[in-house]
């Protein structure tokens, strides 16, 4: 079985997925990130067909008949939607391997899942991957993935503490000799702060934002601290009373605090699970500082309020988007000097 999968791993397209709440993205060992996509899927109701994933289906959203649904199949970063999840993972798998898909075997595949999901959500995860065409799944949790694509010493007998913000879940997580040792998952990330958004839209100038439309004002103007420069966009939405089409401007200070509550929450529980670490730990980190990663940290002043909470330096991670996918990837390249750092090892045999 060994030597088997060694020359099947020769020549298969290995890849590494970060299955995202907001986006997808997709490793293969010799070409790095090849897909990177929204997780959002149009079903025809009438027929249950999927019409289009990913940057298709993205499109759609907020435009579509009635008999046409978008929608995430995960939420909060947890497979809500179990069907619909297998095919979207089918859809990437297989556009990866579309090239003279004959020739190459199925793939080993190592997904990145959140951290503390029950059984039962770590079992759909694999069995959608199998189904989707892997030979083999090793699950690793998330902010474990995102600190090996940080390249933090996650092996050391040392404390890197990764703070992973994505679109459905915040990952807190202190790390050392390979293991988490504390941390959190939140169901709280950026599009919580969409929310916020749309509800301050509501209750402060009735009108009725668009997810997307939230979503764009908070990268144009969103902030988690007071700003150096001002910043202004208008917010374009349906009136309410009127239910005509309605246009104010709105301020970072406006921004920041209709998303302060969800900002806070993340940075309370950064905190706590600061005072949950061994004092070790903590002094490695006080040291190292904090690794911020994930969409939601490119918020801007994230990094500045965190560390004047915490009383620790916090870095931003390179290319924070791609972290866990790029951790994924390292992983791929060396499955056994990193063994250890995995969830599960799928049910058929590592290779040695
Ligand atoms: N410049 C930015 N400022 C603030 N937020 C941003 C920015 N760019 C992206 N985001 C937010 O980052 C989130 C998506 O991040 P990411 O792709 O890391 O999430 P994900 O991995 O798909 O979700 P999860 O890890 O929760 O399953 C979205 O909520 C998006 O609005
Ligand atoms: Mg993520």
């Amino acid at each position: 079985m060994a030597i088997l999968n060694n020359i099947l791993g020769r020549f298969s397209k290995d890849i590494g997925i970060d299955l995202g709440t907001a986006n997808t993205l997709v490793y293969t060992k010799n070409e790095g990130i090849v897909i990177n996509e929204p997780s959002v899927v149009a079903i025809n109701k009438r027929t249950g067909q999927i019409l289009a994933i990913g940057n298709e289906a993205r499109k759609m959203v907020g435009k579509t008949p009635t008999h046409i649904v978008v929608s995430r199949p995960l939420v909060d970063g947890v497979v809500s939607d179990f069907e619909t999840t297998e095919q979207m993972l089918k859809y990437f798998i297989e556009k990866v391997h579309q090239e003279g898909f004959t020739i190459f075997p199925r793939p080993r595949v190592v997904i990145g899942i959140p951290s503390g999901v029950t059984e039962v959500e770590k079992k759909a995860v694999e069995d959608a991957a199998k189904n989707a065409g892997a030979r083999q799944t090793f699950l690793v949790e998330e902010p474990m993935a995102a600190a090996i694509g940080a390249r933090l010493p996650v092996q050391d007998a040392a404390g890197s503490m990764i703070v992973d913000i994505g679109g459905g879940t915040t990952e807190i997580a202190v790390i050392s000799l390979g293991g988490i040792v504390t941390s959190k998952s939140l169901r709280i990330a950026g599009d919580e702060m969409n929310d916020n958004i749309i509800q301050y839209a509501r209750e402060e100038f009735n009108i009725l934002l668009g997810e997307r439309t939230a979503e764009e004002i908070k990268i144009s103007v969103g902030s988690a601290c007071k700003l150096k420069e001002p910043l202004e966009t208008s917010m374009r939405g349906r009136d309410l009373i009127t239910g005509l089409p309605k246009e104010v401007k709105v301020t970072d200070e406006d921004v920041r605090k209709a998303i302060s509550r969800s900002v806070y929450n993340i940075v309370d529980n950064v905190k706590m699970t600061i005072e949950e670490t061994p004092p070790e730990l903590v002094s490695d980190i006080m040291k190292k500082g904090i690794i911020i990663a994930g969409g939601g940290s490119l918020l801007r002043g994230l990094d500045k309020l965190v560390s004047e909470q915490t009383l620790m330096p916090v870095y931003l991670a390179n290319d924070p988007l791609t972290c866990v996918v790029r951790g994924t990837g390292v992983i791929l390249e060396d499955i056994d000097s990193l063994k250890e750092v995995l969830v599960t090892m799928g049910d058929e045999i590592i290779p040695k």
